[in-house]
This record gives structure tokens, C-alpha cells and sequence, in this order.
């Protein structure tokens, strides 16, 4: 950035170019700011002062709704015209065509693997889906309610315990070998913490199933020797996964770039995004729409649900989005998915009928159209994971494991991103300054 003397209009008068021309008003001095990709850099701001103990301008942004904290060729969202792509290719032409395993690898490496590497990299994660008999005993020693969440984060951050090797996050082969473990164990440690509520004894991983269908596996499987997953069903669910895969800066994502920052295993920096996730202002909300649906319960309760949240007494959850302002293009084919599961599963749920109701009065009404509120991946997946027999407190847990390729595949990125150092972003102190300790007995 250069500092020109120029004073008022004439130093905003320039050649048209990738320049922001300011004028500090409190020292009447010029600067030319550089933009680049459309950004200015923060730190430039540090430069205008009003004098040398000045510490400078710093930007002020509350949950960085305007602020751009790294750089990454991962996924593309156009949020007007709800476009998403992973490494450039379209959601819906890979949610068609793709696996979930090729979206993995694709998220993780850039490009789609050819039949060998597909064929290396389903291998690896197959032969890596068992987890330590000490995990198992700890996800035992939880509570019979205790929310499947809570167990997750618990147990990934665990594997970190188990595999301390993976602090070398500089190494390629160490990097490779805890994405694979990643990938390979969530489903494992969801299913444990499934059975655990159930009080169901715990089924291991069968490598002679693929990726959706081992999962089902060790979440259904009762007494019969070898389990045997409907195929559409097993389709569905890896549709689903890929939908999940990666959302470029999410909260949860940027919980594991901040804490990866620190240069602290993947298995902690994961545990992190998935405690993120928990929340229902994210991924809790696919939990949420179903309890806010069940309590709707009929479409004739609709209107009257939909004035308490023009009134502010309720949110409609799987509704909105940060960056999505028009529609969230995997909810739309989470809504045709939902037909497709009913058909498998042979289910019809009355609360469909409410949803669909719920967003067309969305989609009309003003309160909604003026604020961009349009159904988010939230809101009709709940309805699937319904229809699947997964109880609610699992839904966010099929939202993490869908998610962990993205965050590795973020993680990674960040990793060898010679731009970024550890997250320590600054703050304005609005606090008391300089006081004397006061002795108790003058409190
Ligand atoms: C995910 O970031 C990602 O990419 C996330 C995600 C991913 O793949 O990682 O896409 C997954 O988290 C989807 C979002 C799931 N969450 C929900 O469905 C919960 C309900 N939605 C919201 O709480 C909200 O829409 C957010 C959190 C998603 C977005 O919130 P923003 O961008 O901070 O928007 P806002 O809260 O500033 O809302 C703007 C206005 C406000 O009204 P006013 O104060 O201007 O009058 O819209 C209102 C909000 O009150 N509003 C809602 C609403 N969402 C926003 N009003 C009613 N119901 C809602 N759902």
C-alpha cells in the first residue's frame, strides 16, 4: 500500500484501477489500498494512524460475515445463483455420477481418481474402518442417553491418543495415514455411539461391504450372520454424504482451520468442527427441523406456527443461510431424494406433507422472500435419515461423517498454505483500565 500526501478530492482521483484510494479525515492523509480478488488486505489498514503510538485502523467484522481468511481451491458457492462445486465440478452432476469415495479423494487431492487410484484409495479405507479396543471402551463408559455428538467429538479427539505419530503434520505419508484412518472411522465411532444408546452390543466393520453399506451394517445388524443392505437404500445414503462433503468456510470448517492452526493433530482439529457442528444453528439444525416438524404435527398448524416466527417466538429451522440468498441447490435434490427413500423404505411421513407446506408459504410469503430465506441441506434431510430408522440425536452424526472429507481435505490445504500462521484474531476492549486491587473486607 502506498501513502500519498494528496488531501481530499484529488487523492480520490485516479486512474481506474485494482485500487481503494482513502483519505483518513483525522489526518487528512491519503493511502492507496490494493485490491486483490476482490479483497483488501486488513493488514493495510494498520498504516493509517493518527500518530506513531497509534496502533492502527484494524477491521471489525462479528462472525466474519464480510471477511475472507483464507484462500482455497477447494469448493466454489455462488450463493445468488446457488451454485456449489467441488474442485469445480457441479454438486448435482457428482451427486448423480460420483461416490462418496470418489468425492474424498477428489476433495482431498483435486481431482477425481482414475480406476488404480479409486481402487488404492477404497482399499486403504476399508482395511483402516476397525478403531483400538480402548475406544471402544471409552465410548462404553458413556452415559445410556448421552447425545451421539457429544460421544463423537469425544472419541475422535481420542484417536489422537492412540496415533501420536499424526503431530508430524508436515510429512505426506503421516498426512495420508490419518486422512484414511479419519475416513475410515467416523462411521465406526457413529455406529458405536448408536448402539450404545440402543444397548445393542457393537458390530464391527465388514470389508466385504462397500462404504454406505458397511455403515448400515454396523448400525442395523442384529443376529443374522452377514448383513444385507437394500442397494437403494445404501445409494441414498451415499448421495447423502455427498451432499455433506464440504461448504468451503462453514463454521465448522473454520473451527478446524483455527484450531489445525495451531499445528495440532487432524484427529483434534476435527474434533473441534464436529463439536461446531453440534450446534443447532448448524449442523443440530437437521435435528431441529424434524422436533420443529413433529411439533407442527399437521399442516392445518402450519399458518399459526409460521406467525410465531414473524412474531420472533420461533425460527424455522433448515430455513436461511449465510450464504445462500436464493436456493441451497442440495436441497433440491435432497427433496427428490426423500421421494426415493419413501419408495425404498415403503414409510410415508405425514410430517412431509407439513414440510412441503412450511416451504411453500416460505417461498410466498414476504417476511421470508424479503429476508432470503429459502430450505437449506437441513431441512429435508432429517425427513431422510427418518425414513432410514435413524433416531433425531443421529442426524448430525451422519452431517459429520459426510463432512470429514471436507475438513481433512480443508485441513490439509491449511496446512500448506505458507501464507497462514496460528488464528489470533484482535478485538476492540471496551472493559475498565488500570484499576487498584481492592482488599475484600473494603469490597
Ligand atoms: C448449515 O455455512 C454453511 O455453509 C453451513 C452449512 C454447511 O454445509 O456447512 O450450509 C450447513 O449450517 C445450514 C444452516 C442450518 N441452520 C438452520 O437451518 C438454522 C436456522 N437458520 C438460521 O439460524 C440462519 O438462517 C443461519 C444461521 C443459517 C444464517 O444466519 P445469518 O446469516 O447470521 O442470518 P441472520 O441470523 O442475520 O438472519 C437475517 C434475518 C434476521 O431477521 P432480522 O433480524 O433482520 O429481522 O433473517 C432472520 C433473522 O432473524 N432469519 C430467520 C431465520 N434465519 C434467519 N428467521 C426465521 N427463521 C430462520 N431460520
Amino acid at each position: 500500500m502506498s501513502e500519498t500526501q494528496e488531501t481530499g478530492a484529488d487523492a480520490a482521483v485516479g486512474t481506474a484501477q485494482e485500487t481503494l484510494s482513502v483519505v483518513d479525515n483525522r489526518t487528512g492523509k491519503a493511502y492507496e489500498v490494493p485490491i486483490t480478488d476482490g479483497t483488501v488486505r486488513a493488514m493495510d489498514f494498520r498504516a493509517m494512524k493518527v500518530d506513531e503510538e497509534d496502533f492502527g485502523l484494524m477491521t471489525y467484522d462479528p462472525a466474519f460475515t464480510n471477511t475472507a481468511a483464507c484462500r482455497s481451491a477447494i469448493t466454489y458457492i455462488d450463493g445468488d445463483k446457488g451454485i456449489l462445486e467441488y474442485r469445480g465440478y457441479p454438486i448435482e452432476q457428482l451427486a448423480e455420477q460420483a461416490t462418496f469415495l470418489e468425492v474424498a479423494y477428489l476433495l482431498i487431492y483435486g481431482e477425481l481418481p482414475n480406476t488404480e487410484q479409486l481402487k488404492e484409495w477404497t482399499h486403504a479405507i476399508t482395511i483402516h474402518t476397525f478403531v483400538h479396543e480402548n475406544v471402544k471402551s471409552l465410548v462404553e463408559g458413556f452415559r445410556y442417553d448421552a447425545h451421539p455428538m457429544g460421544m463423537l467429538l469425544s472419541s475422535v479427539g481420542a484417536l489422537s491418543t492412540f496415533y501420536p505419530e499424526a503431530k508430524n503434520i508436515h510429512d505426506e505419508q503421516t498426512q495420508y495415514e490419518q486422512i484414511v484412518r479419519l475416513i475410515a472411522k467416523v462411521p465406526t465411532l457413529a455406529a458405536f455411539a448408536y448402539r450404545h444408546a440402543k444397548g445393542m452390543p457393537y458390530v464391527y466393520p465388514d470389508n466385504d461391504l462397500n462404504y454406505a453399506e458397511n455403515f448400515l451394517g454396523m448400525l442395523f445388524k442384529v443376529a443374522e450372520l452377514k448383513y444385507e443392505a437394500d442397494p437403494r437404500i445404501a445409494k441414498a445414503l451415499d448421495v447423502l454424504l455427498i451432499l455433506h462433503a464440504d461448504h468451503e468456510q462453514n463454521c465448522s470448517t473454520s473451527s478446524v482451520r483455527a484450531v489445525g492452526s495451531s499445528q495440532v493433530d487432524p484427529y483434534s482439529a476435527v474434533s473441534a468442527g464436529i463439536a461446531a457442528l453440534y450446534g443447532p444453528l448448524h449442523g443440530g439444525a437437521n435435528q431441529s427441523v424434524l422436533e420443529m416438524l413433529a411439533r407442527i404435527e399437521s399442516v392445518d398448524n402450519v399458518p399459526g406456527f409460521i406467525d410465531r416466527v414473524k412474531n420472533g417466538d420461533e425460527k424455522l429451522m433448515g430455513f436461511g443461510h449465510r450464504v445462500y440468498k436464493n436456493f441451497d441447490p442440495r436441497a433440491k435434490i435432497l427433496k427428490k431424494a426423500v421421494e426415493d427413500v419413501f419408495e425404498a423404505t415403503g414409510t410415508e411421513n405425514p410430517l412431509l406433507e407439513v414440510a412441503k407446506e412450511l416451504e411453500r408459504i416460505a417461498l410466498e410469503d414476504d417476511y421470508f422472500v424479503k429476508r432470503k430465506l429459502y430450505p437449506n441441506v437441513d431441512f429435508y434431510s432429517g425427513l431422510i435419515y427418518e425414513a432410514l430408522g435413524l433416531p433425531v440425536e443421529m442426524f448430525t452424526v451422519m452431517f459429520a461423517i459426510g463432512r470429514t472429507p471436507g475438513w481433512v481435505a480443508q485441513w490439509l490445504e491449511m496446512v500448506g498454505d505458507k501464507e497462514q500462521k496460528i488464528a489470533r484474531p484482535r478485538q476492540i476492549y471496551t472493559g475498565d483500565r488500570t484499576r487498584d486491587y481492592v482488599p475484600i473486607d473494603q469490597r
